[in-house]
């Protein structure tokens, strides 16, 4: 049984938090369009000295939300998801937990790393904690560190993803786990959703596609990029970031660099401290996970939303009629 803040979708979907490009616009077209939308707590840097812009961001989506609620009690907004980077390079960590702590956030997202003290602060406000897992063996350790649901991160996805197919996934996860359970990876179209349903997991969960909205923080050469390019287009490299992730290919190239000729780096490189390093890496060479197929246009995320809507509709439809 879902927890009630993600029973009442329009669709069962959730928009992934993608670093960089998942703000404040975003999420909010998000929510408003019915779908869970989320943001990296990351993404929201403020300059040495400033108030935090975390806590601002949140006061904003709350207000916006509110308003859109009490102007369409027809359609209220869907719930919206704080994405933590539970890794021991976030130096932002603690205080981050903090604010959305204060601002009673309903769904906390973490990733990279599964701590007892992060599930229990989303506990603590009211929330409801998903941890993103690559493997059976971490999602059975996410459970047992408190986490209510799990987010199976499959082969194909975009940022860091892994490499296990998703059938074989969450196969194993819904043999013991009957809780919360979405499904991340290439999921790009409305019947994929409904796929990602037939297989077991309750939700979709839903990155690359949104990277082409009107509302992303993204470079229009890497919305464009995304709409021009397919699931051939997209590599998968440690080099970046430490970890193995999905990039396209022509941002690579563009970057002066071969995409069939990279070569590996260690994980020690990995680092959310907001190094030079790191930032780089992501503002020039560009994520995306293999689904982007689908998508043919830079447009607004409602709209993207309502072809997600129809297309899932229309999937049901053909499927009951087989
Ligand atoms: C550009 C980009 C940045 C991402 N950044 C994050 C991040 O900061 N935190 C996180 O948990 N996941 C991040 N992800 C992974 C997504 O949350 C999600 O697992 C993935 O986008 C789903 O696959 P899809 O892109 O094929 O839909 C990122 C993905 C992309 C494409």
């Amino acid at each position: 049984m879902l927890p009630p803040i993600l029973a009442n979708l329009r669709i069962p979907a959730m928009a992934s938090p993608m670093f960089i490009v998942s703000g404040p616009d975003l999420v909010i077209a998000q929510c408003k369009a019915g779908i869970v939308g989320s943001f990296p707590a990351l993404n929201a840097r403020e300059k040495d000295g400033d108030p935090p812009l975390l806590d601002i961001w949140l006061t904003r989506i709350e207000e916006e939300l509110d308003r859109h609620n009490q102007a369409n009690p027809d359609r209220p907004a869907a719930p919206f998801a704080v994405n933590q980077i539970v890794h021991r390079s976030n130096a932002r960590l603690e205080r981050d937990i903090e604010i959305c702590h204060k601002h009673r956030v309903p769904i906390w997202i973490t990733s990279l790393g599964a701590r007892p003290e992060v599930n229990a602060a989303a506990h603590d406000c009211g929330g409801i904690a998903l941890h993103d897992v690559i493997t059976n063996t971490f999602a059975k350790k996410a459970i047992e560190k408190g986490a209510d649901g799990l987010i199976a991160v499959a082969a194909g996805a975009g940022g860091h993803a892994g490499q296990q197919s998703p059938f074989a996934l969450i196969h194993e996860i819904r043999e013991w786990f009957d809780g919360p359970l979405l499904l991340s990876g290439a999921i790009s179209t409305g019947r994929a959703i409904l796929a990602a349903q037939a297989m077991g997991a309750d939700l979709a969960y839903i990155g690359s596609p949104f990277i082409a909205t009107a509302e992303a923080n993204a470079q229009a050469e890497y919305k464009q990029m995304i709409v021009d390019s397919g699931a051939e287009d997209i590599v998968n490299s440690s080099l970046f970031t430490g970890i193995h992730g999905n990039y396209l290919a022509p941002s690579i190239r563009n970057a002066g660099m071969d995409p069939a000729a990279l070569s590996g780096a260690d994980s020690s490189a990995m680092d959310f401290g907001g190094g030079a390093a790191k930032a780089k890496a992501w503002s020039q060479i560009w994520g995306s996970g293999q689904g982007i197929g689908a998508v043919r246009a830079v447009q607004p995320a409602a709209e993207l939303v309502d072809r997600l809507a129809a297309e899932y509709a229309e999937a049901k439809q053909a499927l009951a009629a087989l």
